[in-house]
């Protein structure tokens, strides 16, 4: 294990089991219907990548880029659009693909902000959630895991954009973030 990482929290083999379940139960809720899954970049890519592959109806993807956090760790609670949708999304069903649910104000704006575009719907599927450090109230349809409040990298979570490409979810030292 890499030394700026204390302990690997969730494991490849973990997150690949509830990737696929999670997969499966939209493959049924969205069969027959025409669903845009759009990713938060950057820390949805790998979840988005594994997820879309255990899908099994015809999908077409999308990305958006918001930044809320900068270098630091804590949310500064403000969310710019960095990058928008290249397509409209008028009457398709929308799935937000995002890593994780830390004080959800991410999330709340991306809602708010995609149902203005008028789709037929719009729902979350995100990898993690932090419950101790929710603030404002996100319904993800699709939840992976719960997870404890410590600062977490690899599978597309970043600190100061290192450690995305790690394979599992580790928690990283305090050392190195605080
Ligand atoms: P929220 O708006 O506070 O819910 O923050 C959501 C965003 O903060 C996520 O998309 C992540 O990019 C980032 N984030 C929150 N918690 C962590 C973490 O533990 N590690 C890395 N990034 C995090
Ligand atoms: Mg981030």
């Amino acid at each position: 294990m890499h030394k700026d990482l204390k302990e690997i929290l969730l494991t490849e083999e973990q997150i690949k089991a509830k990737v696929k379940e999670l997969g499966e139960k939209i493959s049924k809720d969205y069969e027959g219907k025409d669903l845009v899954l759009i990713g938060v970049l950057k820390g949805s890519v790998m979840f988005m990548s594994d997820l879309m592959k255990e899908i099994k109806v015809p999908v077409s993807i999308d990305f958006m880029a918001v930044s809320s956090y900068g270098y630091s760790s804590e949310t500064s609670g403000v969310v710019r659009i960095l990058k928008d949708l290249d397509y409209d999304i008028e009457d398709k069903h929308v799935l937000i693909v995002e890593d994780i649910i830390d004080s959800g104000v991410t999330l709340k704006y991306l809602v708010e902000y995609l149902k203005g575009r008028k789709p037929k719907s719009v729902e979350i599927a995100a990898l993690l959630h932090k419950p101790e450090r929710t603030k404002v109230e996100v319904n993800a349809k699709y939840l992976g895991f719960t997870v404890p409040d410590h600062f977490l990298v690899g599978y597309g979570l970043d600190f100061a954009e290192r450690y995305r490409n790690f394979p599992f979810v580790a928690v990283l030292k305090e050392e190195v973030y605080k």
